[in-house]
């Protein structure tokens, strides 16, 4: 019989097969073609630090993560920090122009989400660019399959981010570069490209 405080952990997937699965159901391409070829790029909520390892061409990394990823590398250009993404966008941001928030809003608490994302525009300069892409469910099919997915996954309850709120209030000094929905199998993914101006 599994303990009960197993069922309760994180499910851990090896790196070398989680980056051969989550591109299955990650539309990983449409979020490199955001990335300008010399970007600095903040990634929040980094992960295992999938997006790295499909990047070509870029100046810097930084991936912040609760859970840092096991990765060893000499690269002075490359980072992972253990943090709370909440907090981490408090510090300077002055050296990123490109910042990555993939399948992170729904794991932040919802009363945070709209504040944290708002934060963020407020702090990055002109021509910093934004990448959000999150789970955003257009039936009920969908909002319960990710939802069973994350609970067997990451053992969480997940919050969908509220992306009309976020238009409501995006004001003139962010413009949305591109927003679309792309559904793989029963995972409806919606992206947002915001640059500051
Ligand atoms: C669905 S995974 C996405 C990982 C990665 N962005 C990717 O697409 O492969 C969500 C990640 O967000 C991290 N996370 C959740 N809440 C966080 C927070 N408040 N601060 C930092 N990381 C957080 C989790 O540890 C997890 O690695």
């Amino acid at each position: 019989m599994i303990p009960f405080k197993n069922l309760t952990k994180q499910m851990v997937i090896p790196k070398n097969i989680y980056f051969k699965l989550r591109p299955l159901i990650l539309p990983v391409n449409e979020i490199l073609s955001f990335i300008p070829k010399r970007a600095n790029i903040l990634d929040l909520g980094c992960g295992k630090g999938l997006l790295l390892e499909n990047l070509k061409h870029y100046t810097s990394y930084t991936g912040v993560d609760l859970s840092t990823p096991e990765l060893e590398t000499n690269m002075t250009n490359i980072n992972f920090i253990k943090g709370d993404c909440v907090n981490y966008i408090n510090k300077e941001l002055e050296d990123y122009d490109t910042f990555l928030l993939i399948d992170l809003l729904h794991h932040i608490k919802p009363n945070q989400q709209l504040i944290f994302v708002q934060k963020l525009l407020n702090r990055m300069k002109r021509n910093d660019i934004l990448i959000i892409k999150d789970i955003y469910p257009k039936n009920i099919l969908t909002k319960f399959w990710n939802a069973f997915h994350d609970l067997i996954i990451s053992k969480q309850l997940i919050y969908y981010f509220d992306f009309n709120e976020l238009f409501k209030t995006i004001s003139n000094n962010s413009i949305i570069i591109d927003k679309f929905h792309k559904r793989i199998f029963l995972y409806d993914h919606f992206f947002l490209v915001i640059k500051r101006n």
